[in-house]
């Protein structure tokens, strides 16, 4: 599976993600791509970039403007997932963008990391997901 997965192509389109990020403040572009599996078995991409906003704490991670790409597309599962700069950087997703990717991923989401893809259980170990929540 893991060889599958064009990882050049998904962190190129990353980076042109990134180009249409809204980020006056911290002036870092940051663009998400993720390969998903569509409910009918076909795979898509999507992308996402950062919106900031003069209230800081406002912001929004290119990963979260990406998880509602995912769901304006037709929804699916996170197969794999690139975060790169504008100047093509590659970027860790960020704490909260973790639980935010690890909740459309599972533990087998792929995530480009500077060790190479790796899943989520390296990403996000011991996560906290909805089998802890009651029935
Ligand atoms: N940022 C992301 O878009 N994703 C992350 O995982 C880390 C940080 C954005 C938020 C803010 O617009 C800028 O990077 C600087 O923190």
């Amino acid at each position: 599976m893991t060889a599958d997965i064009d990882w050049e192509a998904l962190r190129r389109t990353a980076i042109n993600a990134a180009q249409s990020a809204y980020c006056p403040y911290s002036r870092l572009q940051v663009g998400a791509a993720a390969l998903v599996r569509g409910a009918d078995g076909q795979l898509r991409v999507i992308t996402g970039c950062n919106v900031e906003n003069a209230s800081y704490g406002l912001g929004a991670c290119a990963e979260v403007t990406m998880a509602g790409q995912l769901h304006l597309s037709g929804g699916g599962a996170l197969v794999a997932v690139a975060c790169r700069s504008g100047a093509g950087e590659l970027l860790m997703p960020c704490g909260r963008c973790r639980q935010v990717i690890y909740e459309f991923g599972g533990p087998s989401l792929l995530v480009d990391t500077p060790e190479g893809p790796r899943d989520m259980t390296w990403v996000l170990p011991a996560a906290f997901g909805p089998e802890f929540l009651p029935t």
